[in-house]
């Protein structure tokens, strides 16, 4: 989605933004753009191209002048398009019509027809197509000699989400920026501020970081910044230390994030399991969920909500919670939750699930959900991120940041800490120390299963490469296999562009086998777990209708050589550990598949990392 990154300080902006918005590449965009303030005409220049940050450098180099470059204020944008077609025009930063301010957008404008016809009448000229560009038009109506004042007085007309940032020719040292579903962190250096939509662009100049919140609107110097509400109240943020490295956002020597990402897991997981499995008393401590027992023994059912990834990993979590603790546990896609008018009882816990805690589905379902009295708690990665703290409590996964679009490591945390969750609470109701002893014990060994997988990817590519050509596949499989084939379609289609379907294996036969042939091939996921047999039986079904068939299964399993073509082995683990080494053997097939087929691994077309719109 949209990135914004915005310098004030004294070094040259030029660089600090542009490194920023390379880092922001990974959210997924189609054109990007830059303003810079002139310090010898004190005019705004803008340059701004479709295509790539290596394509805007170009322009740049071209396009500004040269006194521009060593500007010290500056705004850029990575746009991802929603209203208007991807091209220079609509880039932003858009100019108000006087040329005296610069503004860059993120969100949406939802009443920006309304009053961009009032605009209209008055005289203003619009020159995009895109709901981003009243903004600037409304600044420069609102200005009174305050820039702070002018972005509240149009922030008080516009409806809809925004997370933006204003330079003006008036104001050489200033930049403003706010907040309203659309996040934006403010990076505090000396001397410096960087105002950035996501702290990847923030922290290789400083750990210390703002969030504001939404309503929040900051005006920054390099030596400065304040923070006050639309009705100009002071307010106060705390500053966060964010404790990534900038070696965390770097590919480490892999020719993709995604790669790298897989290839973090061990270490994810040991980090988002690590002082959290107390094996001698057979439970799992998470201080986050900021519960004690009589408060978990007294939950009676479990909403997770979330999308895509997310939510797949929440169907893991539910068989968790209704196995080991009884707790009758529901996922719902975020999207439908506020608009069907769920039920909320008294005793109902949330769980929200978002790697990067900002998706806008997701917070609905939160904000929807708090509304009706529901306790939520968030199950995030990002530090610091909306979800994360308008919950207030729930468990970090603490994975380090996950840049590739395709989630991996975020999916395999995520399931670890619901199963530490569902134990956690099993133990407050029937799970007794020994049961609960041996499942703490299987997840230490977490790690290396999930090495054992890694270790076979030069195995897992050569299959990758028998079946890169096919067009459509389907994923099958029962029990907790089930959201793991939903997993593995989706991992599949997003990065490789191949149409893949994950379905429950016994579904199959109820249409879907249809399409089935020589060149549709089937993965079946069939380690050693309840119901296996049974989807042994529709791969065979399959096989009986000429489809290729391709298995996950247990290492050490002899017999299922005999009912399939291809067979990746996992390590041997207990049922409900499955999903973590069968997902990692279906990223790594998805990621040779898409490599094999010259597809851009990282930033998949038409995907953004974060959805931050509806
Ligand atoms: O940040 P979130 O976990 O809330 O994101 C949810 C989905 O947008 C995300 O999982 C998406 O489906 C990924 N591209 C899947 O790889």
């Amino acid at each position: 989605m949209c990135g914004i990154v915005g310098y004030v300080g004294n070094k040259a902006a030029t660089n600090i933004i542009i490194s920023g918005l390379h880092r922001l590449e990974y959210r997924g965009y189609d054109s990007s753009g830059v303003a810079l303030l002139n310090p010898r005409t004190s005019r705004l220049n803008i340059v701004k191209t479709p295509g790539k940050i290596d394509d805007l450098e170009t322009s740049l180099a071209a396009e500004m002048p040269a006194e521009s470059t060593g500007a010290t204020l500056g705004i850029g944008h990575t746009r991802w398009a929603t209203h208007g077609e991807p091209n220079r025009v609509n880039a932003h930063p858009h100019l108000s019509r006087n040329g005296e301010f610069a503004i860059v957008h993120n969100g949406i404008i939802e009443n920006y027809i309304a009053l961009k016809s009032r605009l209209a009448q008055e005289g203003f000229e619009f020159v995009s197509d895109t709901d981003s560009e009243v903004i600037a038009q409304l600044v420069e109506q609102c200005y009174e000699g305050d820039l702070t004042r002018a972005v509240a007085a149009t922030l008080e007309m516009v409806e809809g989400t925004y997370g933006i940032a204003v330079i003006s020719v008036h104001h050489p040292s200033t930049m403003v920026a706010a907040r309203k579903g659309s996040p934006i962190a403010v990076g505090i250096c000396d001397g410096e501020t960087i105002v950035a939509s996501d702290v990847s662009a923030i922290v290789q100049h400083t750990k210390q970081v703002i969030f504001l919140n939404d309503g929040d609107i900051l005006t920054a110097t390099g030596d400065n910044v304040e923070v006050v509400s639309v009705k100009n109240v002071p307010v106060s943020r705390e500053t966060t230390h964010i404790d990534w490295d900038i070696d965390q956002i770097e590919k480490a020597g892999h020719e993709h994030f995604m790669l790298k990402e897989i290839h973090e897991q061990p270490t994810a997981i040991s980090n988002a399991t690590r002082g959290r499995l107390v094996d001698s008393e057979g439970t799992t401590k998470l201080s986050g969920m900021q519960m004690d027992p009589y408060e978990m023994a007294r939950i009676d059912r479990i909403l997770i909500a979330a999308c895509g990834t997310s939510m797949y990993a929440g169907m893991v979590g539910k068989n968790y919670f209704e196995d080991f603790a009884s707790i009758p546990a529901e996922v719902q896609q975020a999207a439908e939750f506020r608009y069907r008018n769920p039920i909320i009882q008294r005793d109902t816990y949330m769980l929200a699930i978002s790697q990067s805690g900002e998706t806008a589905d997701t917070l609905a379902a939160v904000r929807e959900a708090q509304r009706k009295g529901a306790t939520v708690l968030g199950v995030c990665n990002v530090v610091g991120s909306t979800i994360a703290r308008e919950t207030g409590r729930g468990v970090y996964l603490h994975a380090g940041p996950e840049i590739g679009v395709a989630s991996t490591k975020a999916f395999t945390c995520q399931v670890s800490v619901m199963a530490m969750m569902a134990i956690a609470l099993g133990r407050t109701r029937r799970l007794s120390t020994q049961v609960g002893q041996r499942m703490v014990r299987e997840m230490m060994s977490l790690p290396e299963m999930a090495q054992a997988v890694i270790d076979q990817e030069e195995d897992i590519r050569r299959i990758a490469e028998k079946y890169a050509k096919a067009e459509d596949f389907f994923f099958i499989g029962r029990g907790y296999m089930y959201p793991v084939a939903m997993e593995g379609a989706l991992k599949l289609k997003e990065i490789s562009y191949i149409h893949a379907e994950g379905y429950h294996a016994a579904e199959l036969k109820h249409g879907p086998i249809a399409l089935l042939g020589e060149d549709v091939p089937v993965v079946g996921l069939v380690p050693d777990i309840q119901g296996k047999d049974k989807t042994i039986g529709n791969m065979q079904e399959c096989m009986a209708r000429k489809a290729p068939v391709i298995a996950i299964a247990t290492e050490g399993d002899k017999d299922i050589d005999a009912h399939c073509d291809d067979v990746i082995r996992i390590p041997p683990c207990a049922e409900f550990l499955t999903p973590i080494p069968v997902v990692i053997a279906e990223q790594l097939f998805a990621y040779h598949v898409a490599k094999i087929r010259g597809c851009s691994i990282d930033q998949p077309r038409n995907l953004a990392k974060s959805v931050t719109v509806e």
